[in-house]
């Protein structure tokens, strides 16, 4: 860990130095034109992740008319954000470019899969009737696809430490859509991962370890964290990485917010709750978590609680830091459905082919479920560009699965 906390500080020293070129060099690449605006960013560049959060926040609007469209009530959007976005997509569709050949290229994000499921979501029948909203307004049983997968942006060994992604589609819910351009008609998408958090909890701190990482290297992103106080985000990102016994046996959360209704904003988890659990293996292999999966589900089910918790406190709760846990012991989250995976034989061609056909995204949703937060708004159009991107290359329609 000395050791670590030394290597780290003399990076940041090289960072320091790299952020002064940055400014100069590559201008032209992150900002775009020479606008006065842009101007002002430039020379603000080698301090943005000290200045992070206190740029200019945009009016927010409220719901009109009973609609739940435009920016929440919840939501205040810093008014750089849309250059941020714009900016990380198009470097990492530069990534994956020069990541993949035409015709193979995978997701930038989350590319190995570790199972694609077929599963049943099932509406609990008492939930109380304040929180009966959309896809959770009556009990109902609905067919849905699982995408398991890990984080890393290369497709490794399932030896290496990694957060796993656990990916859900709904589908044939009826009801009006967030959005209605180019998107899927009936699914409503749940996307989880396996760490409460996300340590890089605004657009700005993730755009900043996008750039940072492709541009230059990880290293002087961590750097760059450690010069502006920030080591904890590093603390927290090395912790969320393990070696889990198998995919089905651990908890899911949703990192980011929800809108639930017009009046709520909620975060996901999802906890299981198999009867039999996996474990590790005396040697760890590539593909373990595949491996141990397979076993559970050769026979038996498994099965997971799909939960809510309602926003309390904007305060300790905010909706625009998705780093900022939102503690349980001041709203405990709240059973309302349950993912019932039943056994079934997965490693198939067919499914591997639908895994990578899936399109996966918060924006996939019924309006009384609307993402929320800058993350969420940042992933509602990356996901989808980039998603766009990955078909076209692979020369792949978008797919919009009904049943
Ligand atoms: C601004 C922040 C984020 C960016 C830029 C980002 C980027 C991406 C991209 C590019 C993909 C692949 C999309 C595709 O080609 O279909 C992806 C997938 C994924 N992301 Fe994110 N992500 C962000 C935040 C998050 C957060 C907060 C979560 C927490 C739940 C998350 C969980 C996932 C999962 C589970 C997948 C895999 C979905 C699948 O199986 O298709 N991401 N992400």
């Amino acid at each position: 860990m000395k050791n670590l906390g030394m290597i780290l500080l003399t990076l940041a020293l090289v960072s320091v130095a790299c952020a002064k070129v940055i400014t100069t060099k590559e201008a032209d690449v992150r900002f775009g034109s020479d606008t006065e605006e842009n101007q002002g960013d430039q020379l603000k560049a080698g301090d943005e992740l000290a200045q992070n959060d206190k740029s200019d926040e945009r009016d927010n609007v409220q719901f009109s008319n009973g609609k739940l469209g435009g920016i929440t009530r919840f939501e205040k959007v810093p008014a750089d954000e849309e250059r941020l976005i714009k900016d990380m997509e198009v470097l990492l569709q530069e990534k994956m470019s020069t990541d993949y050949p035409a015709g193979q290229t995978r997701r930038d994000a989350h590319p190995k899969n570790l199972a694609c499921l077929q599963a049943e979501f099932i509406v609990e029948p008492n939930i109380p009737a304040e929180l009966k909203k959309g896809i959770f307004e009556f009990p109902q049983t609905y067919s849905a696809w699982v995408r398991i997968s890990s984080s890393s942006g290369k497709i490794q060994s399932d030896k290496v430490k990694d957060l796993r992604g656990f990916a859900i589609k709904i589908m044939g819910v009826k009801g009006e859509r967030f959005q209605t351009q180019n998107e899927e008609k009936e699914t409503q998408d749940f996307v989880l991962i396996s760490y409460p958090t996300m340590p890089l909890g605004t657009v700005k701190l993730f755009h900043d370890a996008v750039y940072y990482s492709i541009k230059w290297s990880p290293l002087v992103f961590f750097s760059r964290l450690v010069v502006s106080g920030k080591f904890h985000i590093i603390n927290e990102l090395r912790k969320a990485r393990q070696n889990q016994t198998s995919p089905l046996d651990i908890r899911y959360w949703s990192m980011t917010p929800y809108l639930y209704g017009a009046d709520h904003s909620v975060k996901y988890s999802l906890v299981p709750t198999s009867r039999i659990k996996s474990s590790l293996p005396p040697m760890l292999t590539d593909n373990y978590l595949t491996d141990n999966m397979e076993k559970h589900l050769a026979a038996n089910e498994a099965s997971f609680d799909f939960m809510i918790q309602m926003q309390k406190n904007p305060g300790r709760m905010p909706v625009e830091d998705a780093g900022v846990d939102w503690s349980e012991k001041e709203s405990p989250f709240i059973k309302v459905a349950t993912l019932r995976i039943p056994p079934q034989a997965f490693r198939t061609q067919e499914r591997e082919e639908l895994a990578e056909d899936l399109s996966f995204s918060p924006a996939h949703s019924l309006i009384e479920h609307r993402p929320i937060g800058g993350i969420n708004r940042a992933r509602v159009e990356i996901y989808r560009y980039l998603s766009e991107f990955r078909h076209k290359q692979n020369n792949k329609h978008l797919i919009d699965p009904r049943k």
